[in-house]
């Protein structure tokens, strides 16, 4: 892969890396071009649906695929790799049957027409989403139930963990958690029987709790991540309406039936972590999916969100990987400012780019802070694959852009300390490489955003979601 500044893509391309990889792999990577970090010690945890099809039949969204877990571990200039899937009951007895079971709540349909769908509201627990290791727990997380707990050391299935009683079966538990600098892990569940509401917890590093809270929502609440602050926990509402009857008779997915509302404002909630009422401030509709950070600032709150003018979704009768990108909304950052005594909230572009998986130094989590790390698309302006990784200084725009060739495809950068200085530290991205129809690992400098390692795979991983760094060395 070489460096350009403007390239297009084939879709072609970017489909290769939508397919199922059902293998399970664990071995030494040899081929390595570049120089792996000998400083570089510690395991990254990734993880993302492996599973994309089963019995003939495609999932209709890579969001309903089944978690499988990537780890590499990094020593001495070596690296190891090795991937497992989440052995979920229901993936179990997926497997088994070689046939979809379950429905997916991104629109997959079981074989069998609406007929073999109709009241079928069971869930299965994809455990796709991230995955993290904190208190010597190794936990996959799906929001939509309780993590499943992993043994670090061979990524064995250790079964449901409802975190001591406090995630029972049923509820929620985000796969966003936040490390608060001072050592807590924060995180939140969304409940929505019997009403809406949002819990929150903060663990110690002993995953004692130290702090509980539970707040009811007013309406529909699509949370899929959140800020945490000093003094405050934010979330956006994205203004959409749920309207459940498609999803209830069989016809399509529960995200099918969420629907933009571009007459009703996105809220705003503050929610003080020491107790307190939900506060709620309006800005203007958009949907967000992921925060980059946020901190305080005298009486305001600085927000960077990444935003799109919609929700974007696939419709029951479009095949994602014949999608045209130009049909969707792009993602892009904003810098959201709300003011806690007038109410005011304004909003600025940071970054016209599209852009997904944004990452900052962990010590600035919550902090105030500069440098922003994207995966971005090579075209400056259109909607488009991932294909870059860039890292933006907020105050004065600066990028610094690295791009992985018209034929590679970037997941999300996980961001690795090295110091405290906030460009101090490395970027390790899977990127699916259309060439070779296999993936590779690229750790960049993050300091100027440049390679100095790629690991050959000799297999590709299907696009992730999200994963995790851990200094801690788990390998062969
Ligand atoms: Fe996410």
């Amino acid at each position: 892969m070489t460096a350009t500044t403007s390239f297009s893509y084939r879709l072609d391309d970017w489909r290769g890396g939508h397919r199922t990889q059902p293998q399970e792999f664990a071995y030494w990577i040899e081929d390595i071009t570049g120089t792996i970090p000998a400083d570089l010690t510690g395991t990254l945890f990734r993880n993302g649906p492996g599973r994309l099809d089963r019995g003939g039949q495609k999932y209709h969204h890579p969001f309903d695929g089944d978690g499988m877990i990537n780890q590499v571990s990094f020593r001495e200039g070596r690296a190891f790799y090795r991937n497992r899937y989440v052995q979920t009951p229901e993936f179990q007895a997926e497997q088994r049957a070689n046939k979809i079971l379950y429905r997916g709540v991104f629109g997959t349909l079981k074989p069998g027409g609406w007929f073999n769908n109709i009241f079928d509201l069971r869930l299965k627990n994809i455990a796709n989403t991230n995955v993290i290791y904190w208190g010597g727990k190794l936990l996959a997380l799906w929001e939509a139930a309780p993590p499943y707990r992993l043994d670090p050391q061979t990524l064995d299935t250790l079964g449901l963990d409802n975190l001591g009683g406090l995630v029972p079966n049923g509820q929620g538990f985000s796969a966003h958690p936040r490390i608060d600098p001072q050592g807590f892990l924060v995180n939140f569940g969304v409940q929505t029987e019997p009403n809406s509401q949002i819990n929150l917890y903060e663990f110690d590093q002993s995953w004692q709790l130290v702090r509980q809270q539970e707040h009811p929502i007013n309406g529909f609440a699509f949370l899929h991540d959140f800020i945490v602050t000093e003094n405050y926990y934010i979330f956006f509402q994205n203004p959409v309406n749920f309207n459940p009857l498609p999803y209830v008779l069989g016809w399509t997915g529960a995200a099918q039936c969420l629907q933009f509302d571009r007459e009703q404002p996105t809220r705003i909630l503050v929610i003080p972590r020491r107790g307190g009422a939900v506060r709620v401030f309006l800005t203007d509709p958009c949907f967000v999916f992921h925060h980059a950070n946020g901190y305080e600032q005298g009486n305001e709150l600085v927000l960077d969100s990444i935003c799109y003018s919609h929700f974007p979704t696939i419709d029951q009768q479009t095949d994602y990987q014949t999608i045209d990108f130009a049909s969707l909304p792009s993602g892009q950052l904003r810098r959201f400012r709300v003011n806690l005594t007038t109410h005011r909230v304004t909003n600025t572009l940071l970054l016209e780019r599209c852009c997904e998986f944004p990452q900052v130094h962990p010590q600035r989590v919550g902090r105030a802070y500069q440098r922003v790390y994207l995966g971005v698309a090579a075209d400056p302006v259109a909607n488009a694959p991932l294909q870059g990784i860039m890292a933006l200084d907020v105050p004065t725009g600066r990028q610094k852009l690295w791009l992985a060739g018209s034929r590679g495809f970037v997941s999300e950068p996980v961001f690795v300390p090295r110091g405290e200085a906030e460009d101090q530290g490395w970027l390790i991205t899977f990127v699916y490489n259309a060439a070779r129809q296999c993936s590779d690992i690229v750790i960049l400098d993050a300091a100027d955003v440049t390679p100095v390692a790629t690991l050959h795979l000799h297999h590709h991983i299907p696009y992730g979601l999200h994963g995790s760094f851990t200094p801690v060395l788990f390998d062969a």
